[in-house]
């Protein structure tokens, strides 16, 4: 199948880690020659309750049996839609209330954009530098690492840039600002988390500019830093919540969650102000719906937090110089890229997936299913122990 692959499937690289799938199940995933991988990635964060959970799998089941795409979003009333959207307002804090559901995290990237200049009337739209938002042109405009998004210049224009966690950046947010999009942890650039209370200090100074404060929930959010949301940390609530990843047990899935009286501003001046096809599938809206209630109505977020500690404990080595991040959104960072490569590429000989970070090349991302149990944590860090004393350095 390899010829075929390389052949006929677009490519996103020279060096894809090309395993070839047989299944996926729990924390394994077995390639067809009947390997069985160790998965500290979780599809890049994706698999929150590691693969084909029973409980997500059945409601899949049962929503295929029922119906599957029957109208462009928004118009029919879609039993999944509406249990989902309902059970995710009453997580979180006023005013997030009303979701729009999308296909995929760089669309509701793309939708919270749209809303915040449609809500404020402004354009002008702040993103941080070394940002991933996602890679569709918006996203790409709002990707705060030059060198990924120069080749596809004209971008949208009226973007500008703050550095994250700087105080000093904070005067850029002014009256004709629409809204400034942060990952509330930011991901590509390394799992920097916020310090010093500057997600509330921007808070502030969008509420005193009136300028939208947007969220980007899409790799810290759905339980894997310790709270279903990683801003509940941070005493920040933003004006749109944006979503994706692991909200969909495995299925490709997006939203952006706003206050009911926001929301309603893409329905009107122009009318259909957003629209989609396919957002809000039914068979989808079951896969999340069934993987919200098992996060709420399991201990498997408060043990992201525990498991974040076993993980920090076994994984001392001299090689590693420090751990990033926070829950099961962990980043070990090594001297160098070559390392860094090293044990992503050692250890996945050893059959553990590990992946790289897309802006810190010293980099090893850690992010498995917060499924993973304590003996698949502990065997996980022998190997790159193991590997880690293999190395030359
Ligand atoms: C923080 C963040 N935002 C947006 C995206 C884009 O999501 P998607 O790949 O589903 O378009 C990603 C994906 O890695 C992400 O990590």
């Amino acid at each position: 199948m390899i010829e075929d692959y390389y052949k006929y499937q677009a490519q996103t690289s020279a060096h894809p880690l090309a395993l070839e799938i047989s299944h996926a199940k729990g924390s394994y995933i077995y390639d067809s020659k009947g390997n069985a991988h160790l998965d500290f990635v979780a599809g890049v964060s994706a698999c929150s309750l590691g693969h084909c959970h029973p409980r997500v799998v059945n409601a899949i089941q049962d929503q295929l049996q029922k119906y599957m795409h029957v109208m462009v979003y928004g118009e029919y009333i879609q039993e999944p839609a509406v249990a989902y959207t309902k059970l995710l307002a009453e997580q979180l804090p006023s005013p997030l209330e009303t979701t729009y559901l999308v296909n995929s995290g760089t669309e509701a990237i793309e939708g919270a954009l749209k809303l915040a200049r449609r809500f404020t009337g402004r354009s002008q739209i702040l993103a941080a530098r070394n940002a991933y938002h996602g890679n569709t042109m918006g996203s790409l405009s709002i990707m705060g690492y030059e060198e990924r998004k120069s080749a596809f210049r004209p971008l949208i224009p009226d973007v500008g840039f703050i550095r994250f966690n700087s105080e000093e950046d904070l005067f850029k947010i002014t009256e004709k600002t629409a809204g400034v999009v942060l990952e509330t942890i930011q991901g590509g650039a390394g799992f920097i988390l916020p310090e010093n209370g500057y997600l509330k200090k921007v808070r502030e100074r969008c509420s005193a500019v009136g300028a939208m404060l947007i969220l980007d929930e899409i790799q810290p959010g759905f339980g894997r830093t310790g709270k279903l949301f990683a801003f509940e940390h941070f005493d920040c609530i933003p004006d749109i919540l944006v979503i994706g990843k692991g909200m969909g047990g495995g299925l490709p899935v997006g939203a952006f969650v706003a206050s009911h009286n926001m929301m309603q501003t893409l329905t009107e001046n122009p009318k259909l102000g957003h629209i989609t096809t396919f957002g809000g599938n039914p068979v989808i809206a079951a896969a999340c719906l069934a993987t919200l209630q098992e996060l709420i109505e399991s201990t498997l977020i408060q043990e992201s937090l525990e498991k974040e500690n076993l993980l920090r404990k076994l994984l001392q080595h001299r090689l590693i110089k420090e751990i990033r991040g926070k829950g099961l959104m962990l980043a070990l960072i090594m001297e160098n890229p070559e390392i860094a490569n090293e044990v992503v590429l050692k250890c996945a000989a050893k059959n553990l997936i590990l992946f790289w970070l897309l802006f810190e090349p010293n980099a090893v991302r850690i992010s498995p299913p917060l499924t993973i149990t304590t003996e698949e944590i502990t065997l996980g860090c022998a190997l790159i122990l193991e590997v880690l004393d293999s190395l030359k350095q």
